[in-house]
């Protein structure tokens, strides 16, 4: 599926949604089938101000449910609310193992203004598996998500 087409999926199964759960479930789903690269799709939410917490996912669990902001590639990326594409997991050392297959990663923040609410994140088994067309698309359905995800916490 192309990006344009991820994003038109993803603005559609939002746009529906009768909750946040639904709409992070039916994103998460869409984003993972886009890609026969992604071996690992999931949303984290912020809990609090120092803390993601995995909501929806698609793949193998994932010992990693609670990520300190100053952990991982996850904590790095909501830090410096900025995408991080790491080509080769076995070489960055801020790597949390979630998979011994994984072998490059995405993680995408989802920002609401300055505010990170949350993260997509992306495993694949395949080296360097994501490019500058996985972060566009990746950032704009972050942004569809975004208005989302802070209603739901600002009015629970
Ligand atoms: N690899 C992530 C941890 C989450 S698992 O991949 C699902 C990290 O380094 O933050």
């Amino acid at each position: 599926m192309d990006a344009e087409a991820v994003v038109e999926a993803v603005q559609g199964v939002v746009a529906r949604a009768r909750t946040l759960e639904e709409a992070l479930e039916s994103t998460t789903r869409v984003v993972h089938e886009s890609s026969q690269k992604y071996d690992w799709t999931g949303i984290y939410l912020m809990d609090g101000a120092h803390e993601l917490v995995l909501s929806r996912y698609v793949g193998a669990p994932s010992p990693h449910t609670r990520i300190p902001l100053g952990e991982g590639i996850c904590g790095a990326a909501a830090s410096q609310k900025g995408t991080i594409i790491v080509p080769d997991v076995r070489a960055d050392p801020r790597y949390l193992a979630c998979s011994i297959e994984t072998r490059s990663e995405i993680v995408v923040p989802i920002l609401h203004g300055d505010a990170v609410v949350g993260e997509i994140d992306i495993d694949s088994h395949t080296p360097h598996a994501f490019d500058e067309t996985d972060r566009r698309m990746l950032e704009q359905v972050a942004d569809l998500l975004a208005p989302r995800i802070a209603r739901a916490v600002v009015t629970p």
